[in-house]
């Protein structure tokens, strides 16, 4: 369920046609709606409700401090993959101590900042991280905190990119090292063992994976138990999937109450998600404007101002995202077209074989673009990118200009 709907043949962002805001902050513009992110965060945390729990905002779907600061405003912690993520999380005004971080190239300087401001967690991925954090933390003479992210070895069934759960993948510390390895950290004079987690991959449609991983989760802990190693959380990572076309991925709610419901028998075990996509994603559209028609013999084409480099999922994953027109009242012929942008390459569309009743100037939405949308945007093709607006009931905020000229080539430097 999102906020972005029809009326009187006009697409709104909750109570603001998306015309207005084309027209007030020009395109292309991603355009999010406070209250659906809202509600896919309260969907997590209701579900949860009766079991401790955390919901850690996955900050790489999309990190916006506008965006970061309406989720703690909300209660929210955050997964960050670097220093550059929790110093976000830092200007949105996030509680540090509801930070995990997770990422394979922790570097020294990024476990110092981290240790510093005194975050939850330390998701390790490998032993040779663990033996650097208890260098850094030894420095610093503090405690880290530390969670092995294990890899359970199980298939997420999802595009290949975005499996990260498998043997084969960068990810985690086999399952079958894990004893070793917390061995390793309860002995260490500078870690605090605190928890597990895992993260097989993302846009998941099914919850069986989550529950078959969850199970390996708890029998490692059960085993760590006997060694007098307790941990206090099980993080599940993120992963849910949303339905950008056809999928039908269980709701956050039921996910949720499965996930806490096998957890009965665990009442002390904080749980922890990390969800990136499922919050945000249908909480967001990219708003661009038809800047040509262009009939071909085999193809037609619609030329938008939006392209690769401000949303490349269509391009890096083939991924299918609907685009709509966002005024559907005029009686332009419903022809098929590509859906392409203004770069100078093939793979430069957003979306192939739509059928559209359109002409030259009409707006676009292509919408479930809130999530890994602005976030993995550049400037190729020096294209400044995009503003960002956040939709607040009648109010439209913008929370991030559209980029300047001179920021295209800031810190650049001709030579003397
Ligand atoms: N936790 C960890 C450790 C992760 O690596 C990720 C995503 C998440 C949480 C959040 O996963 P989510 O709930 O959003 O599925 N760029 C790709 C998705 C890459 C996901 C990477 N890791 C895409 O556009 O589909």
């Amino acid at each position: 369920m999102d906020y972005f709907n029809y009326r009187d043949h006009q697409l709104f962002a909750e109570d603001l046609p998306l015309s207005d805001i084309a027209n007030q902050y020009g395109t292309p513009c991603y355009v999010y709606s406070r209250a659906t992110l809202e509600r896919h965060y309260n969907a997590f945390s209701d579900a949860a409700a009766e079991h401790p729990h955390l919901i850690c905002y996955a900050v790489k779907a999309n990190s916006n401090i506008a965006i970061l600061n309406v989720l703690a405003r909300l209660g929210s912690g955050f997964d960050i993959v670097s220093e550059g993520e929790l110093r976000r999380v830092m200007a949105a005004g996030g509680d540090p101590n509801k930070v995990v971080f997770s990422g394979v190239a922790k570097t020294a300087d990024e476990m110092r900042y981290a240790l510093q401001l005194g975050i939850k967690c330390f998701n390790v991925e490998s032993e040779s991280e663990l033996n650097r954090l208890q260098q850094v933390a030894a420095e610093l003479k503090v405690m880290a905190p530390v969670s092995i992210r294990v890899n359970p070895d199980i298939d997420a069934k999802t595009h290949p990119y975005i499996s990260t759960g498998l043997k084969a993948n960068k990810f985690g510390i086999d399952i079958n090292d894990a004893e070793r390895i917390y061995q390793q950290a309860a002995a260490a004079t500078n870690l605090q063992v605190v928890g597990v987690d895992c993260h097989i991959g993302s846009q998941l449609t099914e919850t069986q994976p989550f529950l078959d991983a969850l199970e390996k989760l708890l029998q490692l802990i059960d085993r760590l138990q006997q060694q007098d190693i307790v941990l206090h959380h099980i993080d599940i990572g993120g992963g849910l999937g949303v339905r950008y076309k056809d999928e039908t991925p269980p709701h956050p709610s039921e996910y949720a109450a499965a996930v806490v419901k096998r957890l009965k028998d665990y009442p002390h075990l904080t749980l922890i998600f990390e969800p990136g996509r499922a919050i945000m994603a249908n909480a967001g559209i990219l708003l661009t404007k038809v800047e040509y028609i262009k009939p071909g013999q085999e193809k037609n084409f619609a030329i938008v101002d939006a392209a690769m480099n401000d949303l490349i999922r269509p391009a890096l994953y083939s991924a299918w995202q609907e685009i709509v027109a966002v005024e559907t009242g005029a009686q332009h012929e419903q022809q098929q077209y590509d859906v392409v942008g203004p770069v100078c390459e093939t793979g430069d569309f957003l979306g192939k074989d739509r059928m559209l009743a359109i002409a030259e100037g009409d707006l676009l939405a292509v919408r479930s673009a809130g999530a890994y949308g602005f976030t993995m945007s550049s400037n190729y093709n020096s294209r400044p990118r995009a503003a960002e607006v956040l939709v607040d009931g009648g109010n439209c905020h913008l929370i991030r200009q559209r980029e300047l000229w001179q920021d295209l080539w800031r810190g650049e430097q001709t030579l003397p």
